[in-house]
């Protein structure tokens, strides 16, 4: 069986920046407050009017033109995302629409920091058994609709930026270069530690107007949960990933994990006797773009040319649901 590759690598992020600066006229925070727990400086937020897809259509034309392909040689989309468009139909069958290549097929994903990872897994597997042969996978957001920023939702609202990364996924033509292995876990015992509830589909009607009043429309999160969890989740799948592909750690030339936090990402670093400049971090910039954190960050290193051909990198993700994964690539 053929492995499978990144042919190509996109990003988008929209224009608008929000600094901490920005926040602290919004509710009570501060800058230091939120650099110190966060690592973050400052975000970009979508204007009104802006679709998760148009973010994606976006990033997917900037991963075609690193792939030097056109719209319609893509045969498959997969969409990953916790903030669709719509509740329904998925986000991917609206930015087919925007890409003008109808009748293929689409495919959302909503496994939120760790989408992308289970659609890159869900590329691979597609792409090894022949079924298809140019995958588009996008992790798209806009997430400054749905953060509140008052005092009561703060601790949600500075972690989160809007933005897209896509990659195209297709057949290898070097048997020693692909997508090596990917490791994908979940865990629904914490379902609600970090949820956004907006509908109860048990009731009738799902939604009513005590949905707006009691707050129910914006994410919750218990923080310190979520930190113990991911710092100890994330060194255990790195771990399964080198054991299952006989690699040490050392043998990672970067590793590339989803932006959910610095201190999450220095914790699990150090705990794996990694390097900071080998864990990359640009949350600084973007916030928490959930499904879009590691397509751009890993478009961002292919521009800088930190990624380069025969390098080995891992990916790693942990969020809600809670999900983590890993995946190894020899690039
Ligand atoms: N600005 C200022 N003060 C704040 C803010 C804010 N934005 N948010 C909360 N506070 C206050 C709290 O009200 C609390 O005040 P109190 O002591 O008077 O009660 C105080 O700061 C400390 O709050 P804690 O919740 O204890 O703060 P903590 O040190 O745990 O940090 C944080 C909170 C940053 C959210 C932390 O728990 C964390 O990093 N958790 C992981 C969250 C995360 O990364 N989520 C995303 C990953 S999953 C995904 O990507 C979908």
């Amino acid at each position: 069986m053929k492995r499978a590759r990144i042919l190509g690598v996109g990003r988008y992020l929209p224009e608008k920046r929000v600094t901490n600066a920005d926040l602290e006229r919004l509710f009570e925070t501060s800058d230091e407050w939120i650099q110190q727990r966060t690592g973050i400086v400052e975000r970009r937020f979508a204007e009104e009017g802006v679709y998760c897809s148009d973010l994606a259509l976006e990033a997917a034309r900037d991963a075609l033109k690193n792939a030097g392909m056109k719209a319609r040689e893509i045969d498959f989309i997969i969409f990953a995302t916790l903030s669709p468009d719509h509740h329904f139909p998925g986000s991917g069958c609206y930015l087919q629409k925007k890409m003008g290549i109808s009748e293929i097929g689409c495919m959302d994903i909503r496994n939120q920091c760790t989408g992308f990872l289970y659609s890159l897994a869900v590329a691979d597997a597609f792409v090894r058994i022949g079924m298809y042969k140019r995958i588009l996978v996008v992790g798209a957001e806009v997430h400054s609709s749905a953060l509140s920023f008052t005092n009561e939702g703060r601790d949600v609202a500075v972690l989160f930026g809007d933005g897209a990364g896509a990659v195209i996924v297709g057949p290898s033509e070097d048997p020693s270069r692909g997508i090596l292995s990917n490791h994908l876990h979940a865990d629904g015992r914490y379902a609600d530690t970090l949820r956004l509830e907006i509908w109860d589909i048990s009731k009738k009607p799902y939604i009513t107007p005590q949905t707006l009043e009691e707050g129910r429309i914006w994410p919750k999160m218990k923080g310190k949960e979520v930190f113990k969890m991911a710092v100890t989740k994330i060194p255990e799948v790195v771990n399964e990933a080198l054991q299952a592909n006989k690699l040490k750690i050392q043998d990672i030339d970067i590793f590339l994990p989803h932006q959910a936090n610095l201190r999450i990402n220095q914790f699990s670093a150090a705990r794996l006797g990694v390097p900071e400049d080998r864990f990359y971090s640009n949350i600084q910039r973007y916030g928490n773009t959930t499904a879009g954190s590691i397509p751009i960050a890993m478009s961002e290193l292919l521009e800088q040319g930190v990624i380069r051909e025969g390098m080995c990198i891992m990916l790693v993700a942990f969020g809600s649901g809670f999900t983590w994964g890993a995946s190894v690539i020899r690039w």
